[in-house]
């Protein structure tokens, strides 16, 4: 199946290429291959002018802290202009052309106020990264039946040196006998990128609309997560040291406290969501495989 990508080369949109291709093949419209989504006259015509019958939108600007800073800019912010007016041209170009769109949102739409959420809880972006992001979903829901979202936290991977993702840091700095601090109050549901590769594969067969909770099977603290990191790896889980949320993260940009979830919607169409110690584990047999071979 011939599909349109953006951000396809990213932490998440990269493996997502490795692992459907070929089974999907990828037109990929980005700034290396020519196109700025930013740019009305360039990206929309790209899109109208495809067979292709799915767009499934990775690139966004997913600097959280650094969106954070340009707040006061409103509609005139990078975040703003990459995440909601991109998305707007995407979803004109889908529109008159008939393509359904995949867009890719993040856990932190929610305030993290509640126990647990499902894909039937209104969002209630604190930060700005956030907001632009749910932005950017009201704009795809406008395409209705031809509208998927899915809603990723924290994608982790065996290995992608452009953007060490958490697990990756996690590994580095206990490797170089750092010691870590990490929030033992806060919860979250980390998801491994081979999953959500395999959700989409499953929503795009089935042709599916609406929003999706695809994200990890486990709820946990980042200090629980570093404390498995460590464990899977051999590392020293005596440098993991708890810190509270508020503290860990003052001054920075705002994020839920608990984003729990829940992923049964996903579940059912088939699709497995590893927990991280199984996300883990996984890693780490892909890792050793590569070593055997090089
Ligand atoms: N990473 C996370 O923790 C996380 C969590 C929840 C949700 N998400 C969402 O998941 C999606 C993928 O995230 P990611 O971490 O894989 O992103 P990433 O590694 O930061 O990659 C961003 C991608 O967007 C592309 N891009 C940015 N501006 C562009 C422009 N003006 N025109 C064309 N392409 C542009 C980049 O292209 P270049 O490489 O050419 O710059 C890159 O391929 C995003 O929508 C993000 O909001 C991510």
């Amino acid at each position: 199946m011939n599909v349109i990508g953006t951000g396809l080369s990213g932490l998440v949109g990269s493996r997502v290429v490795e692992l459907l291709s070929p089974a999907f093949s990828f037109e990929d419209l980005s700034l290396d291959t020519g196109v700025d989504i930013t740019k009305v006259d360039i990206v929309v015509p790209r899109i109208e002018s495809s067979t292709a019958a799915w767009v499934l939108h990775f690139a966004a600007k997913t600097d959280v802290d650094g969106a954070e800073h340009e707040r006061e800019l409103g509609a005139q912010s990078s975040s703003w202009i990459v995440n909601v007016k991109a998305t707007e041209y995407i979803v004109a170009a889908c529109k008159r052309s008939g393509k359904r769109l995949l867009y890719v949102s993040t856990d932190y739409v929610f305030d993290g106020t509640k126990d647990v959420y499902t894909e039937e809880d209104t969002p209630n972006p604190q930060g700005w990264y956030a907001v632009t992001k749910y932005e950017g979903e009201k704009r795809v829901a406008e395409l209705e039946d031809k509208s998927l979202i899915i809603r990723i936290a924290n994608p982790y991977r065996a290995q992608f040196a452009t953007k060490p993702d958490f697990v990756a840091k996690i590994r580095e700095k206990l490797a170089a006998g750092e010691r870590i601090l990490s929030p033992s109050d806060q919860v979250f549901v980390p998801t491994f990128i081979d999953d959500i590769a395999q959700a989409i594969r499953t929503l795009i067969e089935q042709n599916a609309s609406g929003v999706y909770h695809v994200v990890g099977s486990a709820a946990l603290s980042p200090f629980a997560a570093a404390k498995a990191v460590a464990r899977t790896f051999g590392l020293d889980q005596s440098l993991v040291t708890p810190a509270p949320f508020t503290s860990y993260f003052a001054g920075r940009a705002p994020r839920p406290f608990r984003a729990a979830l829940k992923n049964d919607k996903i579940t059912k169409f088939g699709v497995r969501m590893a927990t991280l110690d199984e996300g883990l584990k996984e890693i780490k047999r892909q890792l050793s495989l590569r070593a055997e071979r090089e």
